[in-house]
């Protein structure tokens, strides 16, 4: 029997309509275009005014399901990425589940911040590799708006909402997910933290008095930490699979910063045209930057494409997937 692949064979995004630019935050708190623009690549993003994560996830699987001509009956397993899920429980994924008619499916949340969906497509791949199931989806999405503190410049600018799911099927002709290294370092959980909520500090009148339900970002360390290793594991992945910047058609690269996408694509040789970027509109929507790039790409793939995703978040967390993209649209 020939290798099963996991490939990824239709992907689809979802950014709520409202748009905040850069001059409207100047109106919120201390800062310019000018700053925001030159340090960060950030124009506008986009803000989801009612609703909740799932919500994202369902307009994203709904589409997803439809291009695919995909029944929602057969989805075997929902693997969603978020640090912003509806309810510290049930899971996002059982209430995505519920939404989409996803009934036959089993499913739950992963916590990799903005390494969500890297450690979710690596792990969804395993169920079809093994042969157990033919239909995995994987959601990275966040309604960033929810834990953002808009009286704290440095991290209000920063981030927005959004999301996107692909579809994981097996491929027998050596196209889809590659090979992936994924890596994970707890001791930067003092640079990026939501540090109210969980059980270490439960809500109560004192964690919200002291702001602790919001994200709280050391952005210079992080900075520093991110594009050292964002830049580091994406050469070590295009190095163990022998692959040269010729062979890479596209990286797709996490939307923190575009000093951070730029460095990373410097040090694996990697010209501009072939870097997907929508930091400029969307901002960061931590764990749906990835899906919201390939969604955005996606008519300019081509079946065949060596494709390598990397994203750095906080945990630390951070790694990179190599993919064959499995299909022209
Ligand atoms: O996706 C998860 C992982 N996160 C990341 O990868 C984010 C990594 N970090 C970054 O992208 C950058 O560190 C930031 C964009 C967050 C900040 O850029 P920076 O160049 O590192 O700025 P900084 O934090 O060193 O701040 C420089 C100055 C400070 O003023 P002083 O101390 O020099 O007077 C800040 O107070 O800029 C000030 N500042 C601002 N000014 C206007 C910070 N935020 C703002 C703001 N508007 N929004």
């Amino acid at each position: 029997m020939k290798k099963l692949h996991a490939a990824i064979t239709g992907v689809e995004g979802y950014v709520p309509e409202h748009v905040l630019t850069n001059e409207d935050l100047s109106k919120i708190v201390d800062t310019s275009d000018e700053w925001i623009t030159t340090r960060t690549g950030i124009k506008e993003r986009r803000i989801m005014r009612e609703g909740a994560s799932s919500d994202m996830a369902l307009h994203a699987v709904k589409g997803l399901l439809e291009k695919t001509n995909t029944n929602p009956l057969d989805i075997e397993l929902v693997i969603l990425a978020t640090v912003t899920p509806d309810y510290p429980f049930p899971s996002t994924a059982n209430v995505l589940c519920d939404k989409a008619g996803m009934t036959n499916a089993w499913g739950y949340d992963l916590i990799a911040a903005c390494s969500g969906f890297i450690y979710g497509i690596s792990t969804g791949a395993q169920f079809i590799e093994t042969g157990r199931y033919k239909k995995v989806i994987v959601v990275g999405v966040d309604k960033m708006t929810s834990i953002l503190d808009y009286q704290d410049r440095t991290t209000c600018v920063i981030f927005g909402d959004g999301g996107g799911a692909v579809l994981l099927e097996p491929n027998e002709e050596g196209l889809g997910i590659q090979d992936f290294i994924l890596r994970s370092d707890g001791a930067g959980r003092a640079y990026l933290v939501q540090p109210g909520g969980g059980s270490l500090n439960p809500a109560s009148i004192e964690t919200v008095e002291n702001r602790m339900h919001y994200v709280k970002q050391e952005g210079k360390q992080v900075f520093k930490f991110a594009v050292t290793n964002m830049a580091e594991v994406s050469a070590e992945i295009m190095e163990k699979n022998k692959l040269t910047s010729d062979d890479v058609a596209w990286l797709v690269p996490h939307q923190a910063n575009l000093r951070i996408i730029d460095a990373t694509a410097d040090r694996m040789g990697i010209t501009k045209d072939k870097v997907m970027i929508n930091i400029q509109k969307y901002g960061n929507t931590t764990a749906g930057t990835l899906p919201l790039c390939l969604w955005d790409y996606e008519a300019q793939l081509k079946k065949g494409d060596n494709i390598i995703l990397s994203a750095f978040g906080g945990g630390f967390t951070w790694g990179a997937v190599y993919l064959k993209w499995a299909y022209n649209s």
